[in-house]
Parts: C-alpha cells; structure tokens; sequence
C-alpha cells in the first residue's frame, strides 16, 4: 500500500507576545515560576491588530505553496480546523482559499473544502479525512492542504488566561510523503463531556481543574484502544510522543501516567522495583480509595526516578520547546509538538528515517485519539526550511497595557472606545482589512 502522510509543514505565529513571567506575572501578583515551571510557559503568541485565523492560516499555506512549487490546481481539498471561527455557515477554508486566489493564477474551483470541528482534536480529524480521501482513491493525483488554526483567548481574569495563544499550522497531505507516514492503527477514548465549551460565545467556559482529569482519562482509553489493534507498546518503541499541549505542564502529568502504564509488568517495572518497588495492583487493596492512595505514592516516586527523567528528557521534553515560547494552539497545538521533535532530531546524530512518533490528540468535550507516524526520506529538508525562529525573535513584545489593547481589539463583540494601532507593519502578507456589506471579513494580500 502507498504510504500517505505529512508532505510539508509551515507554522506561522501570531505577530506579537506576552511574556508570563516578566509582564503577566506581575500583573497578578504571582510567582514567574508559576508559569514557567508549574504551567511550563515562557511567551503566548498574539495576533497584531491586522491578523486573525484567516491570515495566519492563509500566509502559513502561501508560504507552503511558494516552497513545494504548488500551483492551486494541485490541492483537491482544503480542509481547516478551528474552534476561534467566527461564522456558522462560511467555512474559513472559502477565505483562505480566497486570499490564496489573489496571489495565484489559478484558483480551487474544483477543490472540496470544509471546516472541521471538535475542539483541539479536530486538526487531527481534519488529516484523517484527508487521509481516507487519498486512500479511498478519489484524489485524482492531488494533495490535500490541512490549516489548522486557531487564537486562543480566554476571558480577561480567567485561569485559562495563562495558557492563550495564536497561530496556525498548515500541512499537505499526499502520497509517498516527505515528513512522516501516518500509521492505519488509531485508538480512540470519546465520551460526552463539558469541560471546556464555548456555546456560541467566543471565549470558552471551562472548568480548568476538570479539564485536565478528563484530557488524562481520554487518553488513557485511546491508548488502550491503540493497543487493542496495533499490540502493546513498548517504551523503546517511539523516538518522541508528541501529545496535544494546552500548556507544557499538562503534558508531564500526561507522560508520567503514561509511563507507568507502558512499563506494566515489563523489565523497566523489574529494574525499578528495588527504588521505588512494584506497582500497586488493585486486586491487592481493600478498597478503591486505599489503592488510589497508593498509587499517587508510587508515581511520586517514579517521577523522581532517573530511569524515568532520563526517558521523559528524550521522548518528551524535545516535544514542548516551540508551546513553551506561543502557548496553546488549539488545533494546531499536537502538530506545533510534533514539529518541535522534528527539529530536536534534526539536532540529534543518524538520519532519523525510519524513526516513529507515538502522536496523542485531544479535544475538549471530549475524545483523544493516539496514532504512531513513521519518519519518512527528505523530512530533513523540510524541517531545516521552517522559518519559526525569526518569526518567534521578530515578535512585538507587549507591555501590560498594549496586551489588554490587543485583547480588546480581538474581542467580537466589543465596543471600543479608542483606535488601536498595528504594533508591527504587515509585509509579504495576507491582512484583515475590515467587514463587507454582508458584514463578511475582507482580506488584501500586501507585498
Ligand atoms: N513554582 C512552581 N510551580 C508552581 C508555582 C510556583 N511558584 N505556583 C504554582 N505552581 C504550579 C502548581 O502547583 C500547578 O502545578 P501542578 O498541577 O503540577 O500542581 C501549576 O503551577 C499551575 O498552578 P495552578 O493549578 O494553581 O494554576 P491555575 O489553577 O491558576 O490554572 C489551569 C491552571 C486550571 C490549567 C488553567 O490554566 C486553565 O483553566 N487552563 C485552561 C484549561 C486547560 O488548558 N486545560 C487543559 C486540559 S483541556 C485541553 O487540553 C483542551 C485545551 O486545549 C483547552
């Protein structure tokens, strides 16, 4: 069977930044190292006056176009996934694909387009249903774009605050892949949740504390759905796991529960039992509060174990380098950990082909859903040719007050009683120039 996967990758962030601890930690009264290690943030991104999902998206395709040589007739679908859209039925894919018009020759009149939605799984399903489409045979040679993005903003005082970002990542997807192979075997943990919502409003309602024992239950059943169709996991197994990171601290919780499941009866279980001893059977306890007891116990101790540091440095860590200096992505936030693992192996020795990538998504509401990828011929090409550290070193810093500014300026439905200006001056780029007669978002590409 062919393979299919990720042919080309293109990140673009949101113009301006926060930074946590030096501006918005003193702002509330808190510990820098709240944010930079409880949450595991140094900077969120934010869009500039002039960006929103529509530009973000459609330069971070652009950029992938002019790259790959592509013309629009060469991309069957367009597929966008979001949860920041701002209309219930124009898919944003229409206003990328418009901008990406007035700049090509041709156009993607025959294209499919639509819009994906489950809160942050949904660029995950977005690939997946390009997948099939090429599987299914009904692509006609022609690869499909995945824009995943997304401005992440809480209500101003939130606890969610802490954790905004802004940017969009977009992939191609087509046969005989450049960057990775995407695994037939997936594992999926759904169930009907409201952790994190956002009923036609644009800021989520969420329950924060909630929302992490859900990511972490979600998971756990997709990855004992991947096992029940690809076999057991092996910790040796997968050179990185990148998983949806809202914030780099949820991931180490995520790892840790992980791990402990992984090493399960394994010899890493064995080698650590004279440190820490065995694991806690539940059969072994009374009752269940005795075993969870014991259980919070043992993964204390395994956390501070060096078998277990030194496999999180390797597997795990190279995953959070870019979340930690933009935040939450949403959509775009397990494809912006892969990326970041991407570019640790590039840094690593050997040539990282065949390599395979444990990838764990996750969407609020709620399901997660875990695949592996496979590292395929020419991904170093296209890893060396992201530009995402100039654009995060070309990034306006924002004083406390200019970042309320900006906040305000995203908000749909405020009333402002000031002009804002542009913090940075667009250039070689799609922009937002204002709303149409049928209140429509109006782009211009500036050279
Ligand atoms: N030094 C070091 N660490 C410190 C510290 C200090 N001075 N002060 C606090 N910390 C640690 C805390 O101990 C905590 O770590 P642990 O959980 O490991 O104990 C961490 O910093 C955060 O502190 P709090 O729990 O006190 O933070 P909070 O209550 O203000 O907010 C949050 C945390 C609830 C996650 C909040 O950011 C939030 O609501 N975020 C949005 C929801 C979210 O991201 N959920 C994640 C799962 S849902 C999902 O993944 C979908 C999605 O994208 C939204």
């Amino acid at each position: 069977m062919t393979a299919v996967g990720i042919d080309a990758i293109e990140i673009r962030t949101g113009k301006l930044k926060l930074d946590l601890p030096n501006t918005f930690a003193p702002e509330k009264g808190d510990d820098p190292a709240k944010y930079t290690k409880g949450l595991g943030l140094n900077n969120s991104s934010f869009p500039d006056v002039y960006e929103d999902i529509v530009t973000m998206g459609a330069n971070a395709a652009k950029t992938l176009m002019d790259r790959k040589g592509l013309v629009p007739e060469d991309i069957g679908r367009i597929d966008v996934a979001t949860e920041s859209a701002f209309d219930h039925s124009k898919p944003v894919s229409t206003y990328i694909a418009g901008c990406l018009e007035q700049v090509y020759d041709g156009d993607f009149t025959h294209a499919n387009k639509g819009e994906r939605k489950f809160a942050c799984v949904a660029g995950t399903q977005a690939i997946d249903d390009a997948y099939n489409w090429i599987r299914a045979g009904r692509n006609r040679g022609r690869a499909a774009l995945v824009i995943a993005t997304d401005t992440a903003l809480y209500a101003r005082g939130d606890p969610g605050e802490a954790t905004q970002g802004a940017g969009a990542v977009a992939m191609l997807i087509d046969e005989d892949p450049s960057i990775v192979e995407l695994s037939t075997h997936q594992g999926y943990g759904s169930k009907d949740e409201t952790d994190f919502l956002k009923p036609n409003q644009q800021f989520p309602s969420v329950d924060g504390k909630r929302s992490m024992q859900v990511y972490l239950a979600r998971m756990r059943e997709a990855l004992e759905d991947y096992q029940s169709v690809a076999g057991k996991v092996e910790l040796d197994d997968f050179a990185y796991a990148p998983f949806h990171t809202p914030f780099p601290g949820m991931v180490r919780k995520a790892a840790l529960l992980a791990y402990r499941h992984v090493i399960r009866d394994t010899s890493y279980e064995d080698d650590l039992a004279g440190e820490i001893g065995r694991q806690p059977r539940e059969a072994e306890y009374d009752d269940r509060e005795a075993f969870e007891e014991a259980i919070r116990e043992y993964m204390d101790e395994l956390k501070g174990t060096d078998q277990y540091q030194a496999w999180y440095a390797d597997v795990v860590e190279p995953t959070l380098g870019l979340a930690r200096e933009v935040g939450n992505w949403y959509t775009g936030s397990v494809h912006v950990a892969r990326t970041s693992a991407l570019r640790d192996l590039l840094e690593r020795d050997g040539d990282g082909v065949g390599e395979t990538l444990l990838v764990g998504s996750y969407g609020s509401g709620a399901q997660a859903e875990i695949h592996a990828e496979t590292v395929c011929e020419g991904w170093q090409a296209e890893i060396e040719a992201l530009d995402i550290d100039a654009q995060l070193a070309a990034r306006y810093d924002l004083s406390w007050e200019e970042y309320e500014d900006v906040h305000d300026v995203h908000e749909y439905d405020k009333e402002l009683d000031r002009e804002i200006e542009e913090f940075t001056a667009p250039e070689a780029e799609f922009v937002f120039t204002g709303w149409g007669r049928m209140n429509e978002r109006k782009y211009a590409y500036i050279a």
